[in-house]
């Protein structure tokens, strides 16, 4: 038996998306991100390697994963015993602390914690840089999970050069999200396609990766000058961007919902009362919005209009992973 390792990785809603493969054996992707790490939703996940195991053990927040939904991760654990060298199977425990249902991604936070538990339960003693490396075969987002705060991932040309650091942590001026939770409904398309269709489709597609290579250099200086106003109109228009290759796919599709344009006008027409916020979504419905914690009440109020209060989850910016033994 190894020893149990257990830890804890948050979430992060990218303000530069990364939407495409370059390589989708080894995860690298068509062009760098930028995100936010978000302190109120996290994984928290632990590996042990037991000798006695027939085979991988998974269980999700306390239901044993049937063979076919655990395949991802076991695929996963694999690449983990590959680099290792340790050959036997894993027990893996996993709680999402992401409100049920939420549809908000959590593979970000998952594959993070299962990439620092595992590795480090099968005796590898992995850097930051490797952990995020690691990561990233698992979902793209994740590579930039396993920083907290405002980070950049870089797209990179090889498995050495695609990997994550922090821009920014901890943050230490006044930004937050609020995630507006909505009806979760089965997802048209999976990320995994969505991104093959629209490289593969899209005439736009030339033009995300140009117009994103810039976003990214607008948004590190937004960052480092803490501007909101900067930070909030990039992410937006980047996020619409993105969502426009999706329109313009062949076939189209989209992640929208009625309440996402509700939410969406909402904000819009808070700004033209004067009040500094912006949305970004990802691949799902729900919408987040940039803001200053100052505004919450003129926002939550103008919202609540439309959604209930728990549909509401104020988030503010989370720190990196978090690994323990037991
Ligand atoms: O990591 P994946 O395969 O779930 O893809 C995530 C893609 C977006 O969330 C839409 C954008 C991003 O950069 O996180």
């Amino acid at each position: 038996m190894s020893k149990i390792v257990i830890a804890k990785a948050h979430t992060n809603i990218a303000l530069v998306k990364y939407w495409g493969k370059k390589d989708p054996k080894l995860m690298l992707p068509q062009n760098g991100s930028i995100s936010l790490t978000l302190d109120h939703f996290y994984t928290e996940t632990s590996v042990q390697f037991s000798t006695h195991a027939s085979e991988d053990q998974i269980t999700f927040n306390d239901t044993q994963l049937s063979p076919v939904k655990a395949q991802r991760i076991v695929k996963f654990l694999d690449l983990i015993r590959a680099k290792s060298g340790q050959s036997a199977r894993a027990i893996v425990k996993t709680r999402n602390h992401v409100p049920t249902s939420a549809g908000l991604a959590s593979s970000a936070s998952g594959f993070a914690a299962l990439a620092a538990a595992g590795s480090r339960a099968a005796g590898l003693k992995l850097s930051l840089t490797d952990l995020s490396r690691l990561a990233r075969r698992g979902s793209g987002s994740a590579t930039r999970s396993i920083f907290g705060g405002f980070v950049e991932w870089h797209a990179g040309e090889d498995d050495l050069s695609s990997y994550a650091e922090p821009l920014q942590d901890p943050v230490d001026w006044d930004i937050q999200m609020i995630a507006v939770v909505l009806k979760a409904t089965k997802k048209p398309i999976s990320s995994t396609a969505g991104m093959q269709r629209v490289v593969a489709t899209s005439p736009y597609y030339p033009a995300w990766v140009q117009t994103a290579n810039r976003d990214l250099i607008a948004m590190r200086q937004a960052i480092a000058d803490r501007d909101l106003t900067a930070v909030g109109t990039l992410a937006e228009t980047n996020a619409m961007r993105m969502h426009a290759l999706n329109l313009s796919a062949q076939p189209a599709f989209n992640y929208f919902t009625a309440e996402t344009l509700t939410t969406i006008n909402a904000v819009q027409d808070l700004r033209a009362q004067g009040i500094n916020c912006y949305y970004t979504l990802d691949a799902g419905p729900n919408v987040k919005i940039i803001c200053a914690s100052k505004d919450t009440k003129a926002i939550t109020t103008a919202l609540q209009r439309h959604f209930r209060a728990d549909q509401l989850i104020i988030a503010q910016p989370g720190p990196g992973i978090s690994i323990t033994e037991a």
